[in-house]
């Protein structure tokens, strides 16, 4: 990482629209950032990512068939300081071009560009109060997948570009904390129903008290005490991220996988062709 006065701070927005929530939150944020920066933007609706072709190329040989911008918006991400991932919710989920370049990233895990212990801050927005659904569990898996420092996220509400800010003095006092946070030490979980491990708020219920994070994926236990819920997780030992040398375990299984793939492909291919005729495509 560079001093504290040059550093490069890049924010992905994935909004299509020009000065709508996601870009100015981000530009917010840029705003409380108190070391010296530089903030690059770059607009994924406006680049040419094609998606995932799922043929594990990339995992061989670090090259991935798809002939598109993705690798010049991967430098840029692997080339800044800190990252801002801003996403609008569409169907209370991530918007569709962010999922799409989120899949190619699976390169990442047999490229030499790494996201590892990149400094980020995920944002979402959404129209309606109470209806982001999962979009910020989403980016946050992302982020810590490719073992990133997840430095804060939140939602942000506001259904009309630029009303996430305008008029609602509370969105404007909280996004301040996120930019004295990018470049902060890793911040500490204190809220007692959130994932100890992650921070996040988002579990599968698995019956009796089991819970498992969908976020980090860790599983755990959900109680009551005298202030309320309690969350404790504790580490899966086949975790599949937090330590790079997990990552690169990770990374040996799919490359089994691919190898797997090679040996019974025939025998697959076999049991396939007895749905190959069936239904009509349109
Ligand atoms: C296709 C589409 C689907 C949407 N789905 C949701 C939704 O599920 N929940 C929600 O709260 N807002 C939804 N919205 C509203 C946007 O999330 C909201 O307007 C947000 O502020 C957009 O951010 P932007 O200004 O950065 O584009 C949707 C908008 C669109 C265009």
């Amino acid at each position: 990482m560079k001093n504290d006065e040059n550093k490069t701070i890049l924010a992905l927005i994935a909004s299509p629209r020009k000065l709508g929530n996601c870009e100015i939150l981000a530009k917010e944020i840029c705003r409380h950032v108190p070391q010296g920066h530089t903030l690059k933007l770059l607009r994924l609706p406006e680049k040419n990512i094609l998606p995932c072709k799922a043929c594990y190329a990339c995992l061989e040989n670090g090259k991935c068939p798809q002939k598109d911008d993705f690798l010049a918006v991967a430098r840029e991400m692997a080339a800044a300081d800190g990252l801002i991932i801003a996403s609008p919710t569409y169907f209370m989920g991530p918007n569709g071009v962010l999922k799409v370049f989120l899949d190619r990233c699976l390169q990442m895990f047999g490229h030499s560009l790494s996201l590892r212990d990149k400094p980020a801050i995920n944002i979402v927005t959404a129209g309606l109060e109470g209806e982001a659904g999962y979009t910020e569990a989403a980016l946050n898996s992302f982020t810590l997948i490719l073992g990133m420092k997840l430095q804060a996220s939140g939602v942000f509400y506001g259904a009309l570009p630029g009303e996430s800010l305008w008029q609602k003095p509370e969105q404007q006092e909280r996004i301040k904390d996120f930019g004295e946070l990018l470049f902060a030490a890793p911040p500490q979980v204190s809220d007692p129903w959130r994932c100890p491990l992650c921070g996040s708020d988002t579990v599968q219920l698995l019956g009796g008290n089991r819970v498992q994070c969908q976020v980090c994926r860790n599983f755990g236990t959900l109680s009551v005490d005298d202030h309320g819920l309690v969350l404790a997780t504790s580490l899966k030992p086949e975790n599949i991220f937090f330590t790079a040398e997990q990552t690169e375990h990770h990374l040996q299984w799919l490359q089994e996988m691919k190898k797997r793939f090679l040996q019974v492909r025939r025998q697959l291919a076999e049991f396939q062709q007895q749905y190959a005729d069936e239904g009509e495509w349109v």
